[in-house]
């Protein structure tokens, strides 16, 4: 499998309890590289465009305001197969669903604040990342 780059969000629950070096440690341990990292509080116009694809949903008001609820950290992992192995460190979407040992079953503390955000697909990676990050940021 191809070396890959993907997008990830260290969301404002795991901010908040300091868990962001807990986090990053299971993507280090399990061969993602953090190739690039940012902490910054996103504003509203920020998550409302970075989650356009879910403005029809009824859960995007709660969403916005959540994810502009404190600091968020963004990144870039990189690795062999980078976006689906990121979205098994990651577990399922909602804690109650997640594998044993994934970061939502063991951080999450509910669909909303569950921690972390991964790109689901070559095309959202490489949208996310761009939207985050300029490429001169990016240090492999
Ligand atoms: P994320 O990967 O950041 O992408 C969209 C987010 O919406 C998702 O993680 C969840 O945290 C959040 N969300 C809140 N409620 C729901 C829901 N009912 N179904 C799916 N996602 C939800």
């Amino acid at each position: 499998m191809a070396i890959e780059r993907t997008f990830s969000i260290l969301k404002p629950d795991a901010t908040r309890r300091n868990l962001t070096g807990a986090i990053n440690a299971k993507f280090e341990s399990q061969g993602l590289r953090i190739v690039a990292q940012k902490r910054i509080h996103m504003t509203t116009a920020q998550a409302e465009a970075f989650y356009g694809a879910h403005s029809a949903r009824g859960f995007f008001r709660d969403l916005v305001t959540f994810m502009t609820s404190g600091p968020v950290v963004v990144q870039v992992l990189e690795g062999e197969g980078a976006i689906l192995k990121n979205r098994e460190i990651m577990g399922a979407t909602n804690p109650a669903n997640a594998d044993a040992g994934t970061i939502r079953k063991e951080f999450a503390e509910s669909i909303e604040a569950n921690s972390v955000h991964g790109s689901d697909s070559p095309e959202a990676a490489a949208a996310e990342i761009a939207y985050f990050f300029a490429g001169t940021e990016l240090v492999g």
